[in-house]
C-alpha cells in the first residue's frame, strides 16, 4: 500500500513554523510523506495563530477553500492544530463541520496517533488538553531538524507574563524551560547535520531557568550554546525589557558568536499605557536599556514591537509612543492595531477608539518607521559586513543573497561564491527591505562583529 501523504499549512510566528517543521518529521517518522501540493495530500494539517482577531478570520477563509477540496475528495482528512485551535477547541468544529480533528498546543506529539483514530473509528476528535509533564516536551525536541545552515531551537513553552493584550498565556500554557544539557545536546544534534546558526526561541528568554528553578541562567545557556563545534552565530527570541540582565547585554560584547541584534518588544512609549498593559517597565527603563546595549555594542541592531490603539490610548499617549520612537530610532519594527482576544484582561476594557483612528495612528507610525529603516540601513553603506551566504538571491542575475550579522539581508553579485561560506562584503547600498553588497575580497578587514 502507498504511504499516506500530508501537507501542513502554518500561520503564526516563528515558534508555530519551527513547530510545523516538527510536526512534519513526526508524521514522516510514522510513515507518511510530505507533499508540496494540498490538492495531493490524504491530510491536511493547519497550524494557526489566534494572536490578533484577523489572524483567525484568516485561518477560517483558508478553511473554507479546503471543505471544496473535502467535497471532490470525501477521504481527504482536515486537521486544525496550534493557537487557534487551543483557543477555540470544539468551536472549530461548529463553525467548520468539515474539520476532523483540533488539536492543542499540548498534543503535537499525538498527531501521528489521532490521525489514525480519525481515520480508523471516522469520527471527529479534539484534542486540547494541557500537559504540564516536561518529558513529552522533551520527546518532542528529538524531532527538529535543521533549515539547512539554519536552525531553531526551543529553549521554553509557555508564557507567564500575562500582558493584557495577550493571548499567548492563555493558549500555550505556563512557563516552562527546558534543561540547558537537553538543549545543548539537541544543538550538538543540529550542528552535526550541518547547521551553523542556531536561533534559541522562546516567548520571553530572558526568564529562562527560572520556572522550574534551574542552576543555568540565559546568559549561560547562550555561552553553553557558544561552545558547541560548529555554531558560528547564535540569536534568540524573544527577549521582554522587564527581564534582561546586565549579564546577558555584556554577552553580546564578550561572546563573539553572539550576533549584534536584539528584538525588544516596546509595545508602547506611554508609561500609563505599560502600565495598563500590565508590562512591568517604564520607557525610560526601556531608553536606559538601549542605550547600555548601543555602550557596549555601537552598531547593535535594535527591532521591536508596538500597539496602537490599546484601550484608553489618546493622541498623547500616541505621541508618547512617536517620541521614543525618534529618541531610539529602531532598526526594524512590526506595529499592530490593538485586537481585544478572549480571556485577556484587555478585552473587557473600553476598546472605545474608533477604527478609523486607529488605522490612522498605525500609518503613522509606519511611515516614520520607514524613514528610520532606512536610515539605519544608510549607515552601513560603505562599511564592510561578514556575511553568511544563504544562497541564489531573488533579484536573480547571478546574485546571492545572505545576512549580516545585524540580521540583514544583503544581495550581491559574485562569481564562485559557495553556500554557507562568510564572506566580506562591502555594502555599497541601503534599501528598505535590504542592502546592496559587492565583495570586499579576503584581505578588507571586516568592521561589523
Ligand atoms: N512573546 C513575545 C511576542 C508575542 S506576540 C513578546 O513578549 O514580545 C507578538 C506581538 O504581537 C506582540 O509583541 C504584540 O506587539 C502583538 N500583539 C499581541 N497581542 C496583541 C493584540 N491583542 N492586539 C494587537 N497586537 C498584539
Ligand atoms: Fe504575550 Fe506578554 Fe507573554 Fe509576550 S510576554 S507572549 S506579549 S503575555
Ligand atoms: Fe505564535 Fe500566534 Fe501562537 S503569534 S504563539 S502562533 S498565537
Amino acid at each position: 500500500m502507498e504511504s499516506l501523504s500530508f501537507f501542513i499549512q502554518t500561520f503564526g510566528c516563528q515558534m508555530n513554523d519551527h513547530e510545523s517543521g516538527v510536526l512534519a518529521h513526526l508524521l514522516e517518522g510514522a510513515g507518511y510523506r510530505e507533499v508540496p501540493d494540498p490538492a495531493e495530500a490524504d491530510v491536511i494539517l493547519v497550524n494557526t495563530c489566534a494572536i490578533r482577531e484577523k489572524a483567525e478570520q484568516k485561518v477560517y477563509s483558508q478553511l473554507g477553500r479546503y471543505r471544496s477540496l473535502k467535497e471532490s475528495r470525501p477521504g481527504l482528512v482536515l486537521a486544525v492544530g496550534g493557537c487557534m485551535a487551543q483557543s477555540e477547541g470544539r468551536r472549530v468544529l461548529s463553525r467548520a463541520p468539515f474539520v476532523d480533528l483540533v488539536f492543542g498546543t499540548h498534543a503535537l506529539m499525538d498527531v501521528p496517533s489521532l490521525l489514525g483514530r480519525v481515520r480508523e473509528q471516522r469520527r471527529r476528535i479534539v484534542a486540547t488538553e494541557v500537559s504540564s509533564d516536561p518529558s513529552r516536551v522533551e520527546a518532542l525536541y528529538a524531532h527538529s531538524r535543521g533549515l539547512g545552515l539554519k536552525a531553531f531551537v526551543t529553549v521554553m513553552h509557555g508564557c507567564d507574563n500575562f500582558c493584557a493584550y495577550c493571548v499567548v498565556p492563555h493558549v500555550r500554557g505556563r512557563e516552562m524551560s527546558r534543561p540547558a544539557s537537553e538543549i545543548v545536546a539537541e544543538v550538538e544534534r543540529l550542528s552535526a547535520e550541518g547547521v551553523v546558526e542556531v536561533t534559541l526561541l522562546g516567548q520571553n528568554v530572558n526568564s529562562y531557568g527560572q520556572k522550574p528553578q534551574g542552576d543555568t541562567s540565559f546568559a549561560e545557556l547562550v555561552r553553553r550554546v557558544a561552545a558547541v563545534e560548529g555554531v558560528r552565530r547564535i540569536r534568540f527570541t524573544t527577549s521582554h525589557p522587564k527581564d534582561l540582565s546586565e549579564d546577558l547585554i555584556t554577552l553580546f560584547a564578550e561572546e563573539t558568536k553572539l550576533m549584534p541584534h536584539i528584538h525588544l518588544p516596546l509595545q508602547s512609549g506611554s508609561d500609563r499605557i505599560l502600565r495598563a498593559m500590565n508590562r512591568g517597565y517604564t520607557s525610560a527603563h526601556y531608553r536606559a536599556l538601549v542605550e547600555k546595549l548601543r555602550r557596549i555594542v555601537p552598531g547593535i541592531a535594535v527591532t521591536s514591537d508596538l500597539i496602537v490603539g490599546f484601550p484608553g490610548e489618546t493622541e498623547g499617549d500616541f505621541e508618547a509612543t512617536l517620541r521614543v520612537m525618534a529618541e531610539i530610532v529602531f532598526d526594524n519594527l512590526f506595529s499592530f492595531k490593538f485586537s481585544p482576544r478572549p480571556r485577556t484582561a484587555a478585552a473587557a476594557m473600553i476598546d472605545a477608539l474608533p477604527a478609523g483612528v486607529k488605522e490612522e495612528r498605525l500609518q503613522r507610525l509606519q511611515a516614520l518607521q520607514r524613514e528610520h529603516t532606512l536610515q539605519r540601513n544608510q549607515e552601513l553603506v560603505g562599511r564592510i559586513c561578514t556575511v553568511l551566504v544563504e544562497g541564489a538571491s531573488r533579484v536573480g542575475g547571478a546574485q546571492w543573497t545572505g545576512r549580516t550579522p545585524e540580521n540583514k539581508i544583503v544581495n550581491f553579485p559574485g562569481p564562485g561564491v559557495g553556500v554557507g561560506e562568510e564572506l566580506a562584503v562591502r555594502i555599497a547600498g541601503a534599501r528598505i527591505n535590504s542592502l546592496v553588497g559587492e565583495l570586499a575580497g579576503a584581505e578588507a578587514p571586516c568592521t561589523c562583529k
